[in-house]
């Protein structure tokens, strides 16, 4: 028997299905409230809001657990590869060996991108942030596809669309680097693996070769798993919100990149380092900024803590603060802002401010220490985040369009001016 809740309005009384997920979450369908009490309900920034019914990833945040269609993430970045990781958020099972060589070769041989895509790297100005870059280049190759315009989406354009979007992300996004820097681009080669492509194309130059370092690209392989996906975060529900409106997979991704960008989501693992290299400069004094980061006039906020889900450790910020510490002596890199991090992160979880807002070191306040130690620049640290998230955010795209779930439109409350006549 499915429980129901009881609205009682205005001296009405109306009976509202409960849904019960396969974790025993529990939520009040609303669809129909409209229609029986004339209500909606408000909810800025969908807080306590759900979106959809999801098979995809589960999170429980008071728990601080993390799921991937069922799997722990601390096994899967234990065990997994992120090609692995792709095709089971995308397709629901993990690959048998044969199927993952298919699929890792399918990418492998999609990785070239249009030359006529050169000409839209080569207008960015220099200093380019690559958000901006990747941003317009995803939305401009859909125009080399517009096969994948199709509202119906057939599954075969589709799984096309989904291999040259995996396959093309690291070339576009090394392609952004290497303009900033004024630098020939690097082409892919098809002899190296996915993480080995990327960091040939970002570091190797024609003059010479880049030495592929095992640690580096592992490292890399463990962050790509990570951030692969994260349920109903804001760039994923972007990428839902463009793509309910039949628009193609290409412009719905590139919304999420738009939507991740910011620094409140994945544009906070660039910010993160910006504030431990101003508290670095500042003298080292974290007792000060976490002040700061308490003091409600003041604008400064602890850049990777908080979690509008997580009221307890972020479990990949524990995996990646490990990892932190094993891949900087393993490269024999003393980053003097790991010291700066993990003062700032006892000192915070010390204080009554952040003890009782339960806010807890997140995904982005280890991983640009990483980063930085891999070689990459701060200001691609955000597109490492994209290159990781992009197949749950195809994942995400995918089931809601098999669900042929209907276009997004939420309603409002009006509080402007009543009618009035226009003068004259
Ligand atoms: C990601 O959603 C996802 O799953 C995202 C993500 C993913 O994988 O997709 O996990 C990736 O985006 C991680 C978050 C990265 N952002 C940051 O690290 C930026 C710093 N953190 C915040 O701005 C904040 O914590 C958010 C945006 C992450 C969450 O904001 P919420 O849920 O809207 O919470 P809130 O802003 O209402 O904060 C509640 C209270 C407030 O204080 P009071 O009004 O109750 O007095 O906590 C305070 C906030 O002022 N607070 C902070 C703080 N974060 C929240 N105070 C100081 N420093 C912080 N970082």
């Amino acid at each position: 028997m499915s429980k129901t809740a009881t609205l009682n309005f205005d001296g009405n009384q109306y009976e509202l299905p409960v849904v019960e997920g396969s974790e025993s979450e529990q939520a009040i369908d609303i669809a129909k409230l409209r229609g029986s009490s004339g209500l909606i309900t408000i909810d800025p920034g969908f807080k306590n809001t759900g979106s959809t019914q999801s098979a995809i990833t589960f999170l429980d945040g008071e728990k601080g657990i993390l799921r991937y269609r069922g799997y722990p993430i601390e096994q899967l970045a234990e065990k997994s590869t992120f090609l692995e990781v792709a095709y089971l958020l995308i397709k629901g099972e993990l690959p048998t060996a044969k199927e993952l060589e298919e699929y890792k070769d399918s990418i492998t041989h999609h990785t070239l991108v249009h030359e006529d895509m050169k000409q839209f790297a080569e207008a960015f100005p220099t200093k380019a942030h690559p958000m901006g870059v990747l941003s317009a280049m995803i939305s401009a190759m859909s125009t080399f596809y517009p096969e994948s315009y199709d509202p119906n989406r057939d599954t075969e354009s589709v799984d096309k669309t989904i291999i040259r979007l995996i396959a093309k992300l690291p070339t576009l996004a090394a392609w952004a680097h290497k303009n900033s820097l004024g630098h020939p681009i690097m082409y892919p080669k098809n002899k190296l693996n996915y993480c080995e492509n990327f960091l040939n194309m970002m570091f190797a130059m024609p003059t010479e070769d880049y030495e592929i370092d095992p640690v580096v690209v592992n490292a890399l392989d463990k962050l790509l798993i990570l951030h692969a996906d994260h349920e109903q975060n804001c760039s994923a529900s972007a990428v839902r919100l463009v793509g309910s409106s039949q628009s193609n997979l290409y412009s719905s991704i590139s919304a999420g990149v738009s939507a991740l960008w910011g620094p409140l989501h994945g544009g906070a693992n660039q910010a993160v380092i910006e504030m431990l290299e101003k508290i670095k400069e500042d003298g080292g004094d974290v007792e000060k900024w976490v002040n700061k980061a308490k003091d409600k006039n003041d604008t400064f906020r602890l850049m990777g803590f908080g979690h509008r889900v997580y009221k307890n450790f972020d479990p990949r910020a524990k995996i990646i603060k490990k990892a932190c510490d094993d891949i900087l002596s393993k490269l024999g890199v003393n980053d003097p802002v790991l010291d700066i991090a993990k003062k700032l992160e006892e000192t915070a979880l010390k204080d009554e401010y952040f003890v009782a807002r339960k806010l807890y070191p997140n995904v982005d306040f280890y991983s640009g220490i990483i980063y930085r130690a891999l070689g990459i620049p701060t200001e691609m640290f955000t597109v490492m985040f994209a290159i990781g998230r992009l197949p749950g955010w195809i994942a995400q795209w995918k089931e809601m369009v098999e669900n042929k779930e209907p276009i997004g439109r939420p309603r409002q409350v009006y509080v402007g001016s009543q009618e009035r006549q226009y003068p004259g």
